[in-house]
C-alpha cells in the first residue's frame, strides 16, 4: 500500500541554494521511503500503481518546527502587544480553558483538520500543561496520518494561578504519568519534553526536565532570547548565568534533539553554544514581525554552519500556512540587510524553500527531499488559480508557487508514504 509512484513536475533542494526541477517526472516510493526521482520510469517499478498528477508540482511537504495548538484560535488576536503582554492578556486565558476536555476536543478537532489541509507534512507542537488535553491532540494528530512530536507544556511559575503546575515535583510528575500513559500508543505521534521558556520555569523544573529526557531520550522544545525584555528578566531570574542559552545548557536541555524557537537576540557566545551542541533554530518570522520581537540573522545562523528550520509559531505567528512563513522569512532578509548590514545577505527563494523543507526536515531525520533512502512525504499543489498565465517554465511556476500559493492549492498529501488524501 506504501509503495506506489507518482507522476507529475517534480521539485525538492539536493543542496541550501540548489533547486532540482524534474519536469513531467515519477517519484517512486517502496515501503514508506523514496527510492528516487527519474525522467523516464524504469522496468523495475512498471508494475508498481501510479498517481498521476499530470502537470501539478510535486513538492515535499513543510515542517513546522514550531506552534501551540491551543493558540490556534487567537491567529489575528492580540498582534498590538508585545511578547510579555500579548502571554498575559491573550494566550494564558486561552490555554486555561485546555483543562476543559469537551472545549480541547473542538479546539483540537478544528486545529488537526486545518493542519491536515496545509501543505504541512510534519510539525512540532506544544499543547498546553493539561495532560488529558495534550492526549487527546496526539491523538487527533495520530488519527489524521501526520507526522508529528508533541509537548505537554512545563510551567510552574510567573503564570497565572489557573495555568500553572503547582510546584517542580508535581510539574515532573504530570510528565512522568503522560510518558507512561502514552506509552506504546501512537506510531506517527512522538512525545518532546517541552519547558515552556526560563520564566515560567524554576531551576528545580529546568533540571528535572533535563533527567527526563535522557533517562527517556526524549527531544525538548522550547523558547530562546525572543524578546529584549523577556532577555532582561531571564538575566535577573539567572544572575549566575552569563547568557539566556546557557540557563538551558546547564541543565542538559540543549542538544541536537533540541529545537529552541526564535533566537532573535542571540550572542556570539549564545551562537558558539548552539553551534557546539548541534541545537536546532525554529525560525519564525510571521511571529517575529506581529509581536514586534525583531529580525533574527538568519544568514548568520547559515554562514555559521547552525542548524535552521522554520515555523509558524501559531498564534505569535497569525497563520498556519508555511507559505506565509517561507514568504516572511525572505522578506525579513531583504530588510536586514538593507536596514542593518550587507553581511546579512537576503536569503534566496530557495533557500527559504530548504528551510521549510529539508532544514527542519532532518529533525525528523531523512525527511524533506526526494532522494533514495528519505521518508516519503509530497504535497501536491495546484497552481492554476495562480499560474493565469499559463506559464509553462516550472522554476517561474515554483516562484509564484513561494510567493501566492496558500493550503488552498493543495490537492493531496502524502507522509511517510501513506496518502491522507
Ligand atoms: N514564549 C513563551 N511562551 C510563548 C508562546 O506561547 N509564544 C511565543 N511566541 N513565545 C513564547
Ligand atoms: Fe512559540
Amino acid at each position: 500500500m506504501n509503495t506506489f509512484v507518482l507522476h507529475g513536475n517534480i521539485v525538492h533542494t539536493p543542496a541550501l541554494s540548489e533547486l532540482k526541477l524534474c519536469t513531467d517526472s515519477y517519484a517512486v516510493c517502496e515501503n514508506g521511503l523514496c527510492a528516487g526521482v527519474f525522467d523516464v520510469l524504469p522496468e523495475k517499478f512498471s508494475h508498481l500503481p501510479v498517481y498521476d498528477f499530470g502537470d501539478m508540482i510535486i513538492i515535499p511537504g513543510y515542517v513546522d518546527l514550531h506552534l501551540h495548538a491551543p493558540q490556534y484560535q487567537n491567529c489575528g488576536l492580540g498582534m498590538d502587544m508585545e511578547l510579555l503582554d500579548w502571554l498575559e492578556a491573550q494566550t494564558f486565558p486561552t490555554e486555561a480553558r485546555f483543562a476543559d476536555i469537551s472545549y480541547a476536543d473542538m479546539e483540537y478537532t478544528r486545529f488537526v483538520e486545518d493542519l491536515l489541509k496545509s501543505a504541512t507534512t510534519r510539525a512540532c507542537v506544544f499543547g498546553t500543561i493539561h495532560k488529558e488535553s495534550t492526549m487527546l491532540l496526539m491523538e487527533k494528530l495520530e488519527a489524521s496520518g501526520l507526522c508529528s512530536m508533541v509537548g505537554k507544556v512545563s510551567m510552574d511559575r510567573n503564570c497565572p494561578d489557573n495555568l500553572k503546575e503547582d510546584d517542580s515535583a508535581a510539574a515532573l510528575e504530570s510528565v512522568e504519568s503522560w510518558l507512561d500513559e502514552i506509552d506504546g500508543r501512537f506510531s506517527s505521534t512522538a512525545p518532546i519534553i517541552t519547558p515552556r521558556f526560563v520564566p515560567s520555569c524554576s531551576n528545580e523544573l529546568l533540571e528535572g526536565l533535563g533527567v527526563l529526557s535522557e533517562r527517556h531520550n526524549l527531544p525538548i522544545q522550547s523558547h530562546l532570547s525572543e524578546n529584549l525584555s523577556e532577555i532582561d528578566w531571564v538575566q535577573e531570574l539567572c544572575p549566575d548565568c552569563p547568557n539566556y542559552a546557557s540557563v538551558y545548557d546547564k541543565f542538559g536541555l540543549m542538544g541536537d534533539r533540541t529545537i529552541m524557537a526564535h533566537c532573535v537576540h542571540l550572542t556570539e557566545d549564545e551562537m558558539d553554544i548552539i553551534h557546539d551542541r548541534g541545537t536546532y533554530i525554529a525560525h519564525c518570522p510571521t511571529s517575529n514581525v506581529n509581536i514586534r520581537s525583531g529580525i533574527a540573522p538568519v544568514r548568520k545562523f547559515l554562514d555559521r554552519g547552525l542548524n535552521v528550520g522554520l515555523g509558524t509559531d501559531v498564534s505569535g505567528g497569525h497563520t498556519l500556512d508555511m507559505a506565509e512563513v517561507i514568504r516572511q522569512a525572505l522578506g525579513l532578509s531583504k530588510l536586514l540587510w538593507r536596514l542593518g548590514s550587507e553581511e546579512f545577505k537576503p536569503l534566496k527563494t530557495v533557500e527559504a524553500f530548504y528551510l521549510a523543507t529539508r532544514g527542519g526536515g532532518s529533525f525528523f531525520g531523512k525527511v524533506g527531499a526526494f532522494e533514495p533512502g528519505y521518508e516519503f512525504d509530497a504535497v501536491v499543489i495546484d497552481d492554476r488559480d495562480i499560474n493565469t498565465r499559463g506559464e509553462q517554465d516550472l522554476e517561474k511556476r515554483f516562484e509564484k508557487i513561494i510567493y501566492l500559493s496558500s493550503s488552498w492549492n493543495v490537492c493531496a498529501k502524502f507522509v511517510a508514504g501513506r496518502r491522507l488524501f
